[in-house]
C-alpha cells in the first residue's frame, strides 16, 4: 500500500507541486496540498518543502492564501479558470501564479509542526521554518483583520468552496436564501459534470448560486470590507476555524523553538479560544456546527466538521466523550467510519459529494483528534476504516460509508489515483495510531 501511495503522489507531482487528480483537478489546491506535504514529507521532505513553497509563491500582499493556483495558463480544462476569477482586480494578486480569489482551511501550521517532529535534526527543514513562518502567519493575520469583521476572533467565508466541504448540506438553506437574477449572471459552462457522474456532483441550481457569490467577491476586488456587508452568504465555519486554531498553537510552538515572537499569535489564540465553545457547540446534537451571519443562527445539522473541533483541542471532555459516544454508536450500526454528513438526516446523500460520503484527510484529523482526548479505540477504528476502504476501493477521492453497499461495489467515488488519499494512508500507516 505504501508503495502504491508513494507512485500516486509522483505521477501526480507537476513541475514544483501535486495536482490532486489528474483531468478533473489539473491545478494546485490549498489543503490538498498541505495533506500532501504532510504525509509525503515524511519520506520525501525534499519535495513537500517545495511543494509548500509554491504554494506560498501565489501568496497575495494581504496575506491570503488562494484555493487554486492556476500554474499553467494553457491548461484550460478547469472551470471556473483563472480568466473568470480575474483575482488581478485585487492589486495584491500575483500575476503569476494566477489565482483564484477565496482561501480554504488554514492548514499549513501544524502540517509544519508534524515535519518539524519528524525531522527534528534536519538542517534544511530549519531553513525553510525560518523562511516559512512569517509568510503562514502572515496568512493567519489576513483571516483575522479581513475576515473577523465583529473582533470575535472567529473568520467567515463568503463562498461554500471556501470551507472544503463544497456542497455540505449545511449550506443548503443559506445559499437557498439567496435570489438569483440568471440575466445577471455570466455565461459559463461546467466542465466537472462533463468528467464525472453528475449524480456525485452539485446541481445546476447549486452551481448557479457559487457563480453569483464568486460575482459578488470580484466586485469587491476579493478583500474588500463590502463583502462582510453585502454578500448574502456568510458563515463562521466551526472547522476552519478549528483548524486555525489547531494551526496557531502549532506557530506558537515552533515560534518559540524557533525564537519568533509569538504574542501576537497568542492573542489571536486566547480570543479564538474563548468564543470557539460559545458560538459553536450545539447541546441538542452534542456536537459542534457552523454558524450562520445572515440569520444569526447556529446550522444545526450533525455533520464532520464539528469533530474536527477535536483536533483544534477545542472542546471539553465531556463534548469529547459525547462525539466519540456517536461514532461508535454510527461503528456498531454497520458503517464505515467518518460519514461526512448525518446518516439519520433525509439530506443524507452517500454517493454525494460532501453530502455523506467519506473523505480520508478527514479522517486523518479526527483519528487524530480523538486520540488527543485519549479516544485510542475509537481512534484506531477511524483509521483502519479508512484503510480498509482504500484497500477495497482504491485510491479515490471519496468512499461510501455504508458497510453493506460496500460489499456491493468494487471502486470508491469521484477521482481516482487521488493524491490525499494517498498522503492520507502514508499518513496512518506511519503514525502510532
Ligand atoms: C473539491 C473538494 C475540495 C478539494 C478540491 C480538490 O472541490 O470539495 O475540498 O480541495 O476538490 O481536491
Amino acid at each position: 500500500m505504501e508503495e502504491r501511495a508513494i507512485n500516486i503522489i509522483q505521477n501526480n507531482w507537476r513541475n514544483g507541486f501535486t495536482i490532486p487528480t489528474s483531468k478533473l483537478y489539473p491545478f494546485q489546491w490549498l489543503w490538498d496540498s498541505g495533506f500532501v506535504a504532510l504525509g509525503n514529507g515524511i519520506h520525501n521532505l525534499p519535495q513537500a518543502i517545495e511543494e509548500i513553497n509554491k504554494m506560498f509563491s501565489g501568496q497575495w500582499a494581504n496575506g491570503m492564501l488562494p484555493h487554486i493556483l492556476f500554474h499553467s495558463e494553457l491548461e484550460k480544462t478547469y472551470f471556473p479558470n483563472y480568466d473568470f476569477w480575474n483575482s488581478n482586480v485585487n492589486p495584491g494578486a500575483p500575476l503569476y501564479p494566477k489565482s483564484s480569489g477565496i482561501t480554504q482551511p488554514p492548514v499549513f501550521g501544524f502540517v509544519l509542526k508534524s515535519l518539524h517532529d519528524i525531522h527534528r535534526n534536519s538542517e534544511e527543514l530549519k531553513g525553510f521554518i525560518k523562511d516559512i513562518f512569517p509568510k503562514v502567519k502572515a496568512y493567519h493575520k489576513f483571516l483575522y483583520s479581513y475576515r473577523d469583521h465583529k473582533k470575535e476572533g472567529l473568520f467567515y467565508i463568503y463562498h461554500p468552496w471556501e470551507s472544503g466541504r463544497d456542497n455540505s448540506p449545511i449550506w443548503d438553506e443559506s445559499m437557498n436564501r439567496i435570489v438569483i437574477d440568471k440575466q445577471s449572471l455570466p455565461a459559463y459552462t461546467r466542465r466537472d459534470t462533463q468528467l464525472m457522474n453528475a449524480a456525485e456532483r452539485p446541481t445546476t441550481d447549486q452551481y448557479d448560486r457559487y457563480v453569483y457569490l464568486l460575482e459578488l467577491g470580484k466586485r469587491y476586488k476579493y478583500d474588500g470590507k463590502e463583502i462582510a456587508e453585502q454578500s448574502p452568504f456568510l458563515v463562521q465555519d466551526c472547522m476552519m476555524n478549528a483548524i486555525l486554531i489547531k494551526s496557531n498553537d502549532s506557530l506558537i510552538q515552533i515560534g518559540k523553538e524557533y525564537g519568533f515572537d509569538t504574542k501576537e499569535i497568542e492573542e489571536w489564540q486566547a480570543q479564538s479560544k474563548g468564543s470557539f465553545n460559545d458560538k459553536f457547540w450545539n447541546d441538542n446534537l452534542q456536537s459542534f456546527v457552523s454558524y450562520d451571519c445572515r440569520s444569526e443562527e447556529q446550522i444545526e445539522h450533525k455533520e464532520i466538521g464539528g469533530f474536527i473541533s477535536m483536533f483544534g483541542e477545542c472542546a471539553t471532555k465531556s463534548q469529547a466523550k459525547s462525539m466519540a459516544d456517536y461514532l461508535n454508536q454510527l461503528h456498531d450500526k454497520g458503517y464505515y467510519l467518518c460519514p461526512s454528513f448525518d446518516v439519520d438526516s433525509p439530506l443524507f446523500d452517500s454517493k454525494r459529494y460532501w453530502r455523506g460520503p467519506i473523505w480520508p484527510q478527514m479522517n486523518w484529523m479526527i483519528a487524530s483528534g480523538l486520540q488527543a482526548y485519549g479516544f485510542d479505540h475509537i481512534a484506531s477504528i477511524v483509521k483502519s476504516d479508512l484503510l480498509e476502504l482504500v484497500e477495497k476501493l482504491g485510491f479515490y477521492e471519496y468512499f461510501e460509508s455504508n458497510k453493506h453497499t460496500v460489499q456491493k461495489i468494487n471502486k470508491g467515488y469521484g477521482g481516482d489515483n487521488f493524491s490525499w488519499t494517498a498522503s492520507t494512508v502514508l499518513s496512518f500507516l506511519n503514525s502510532d495510531l
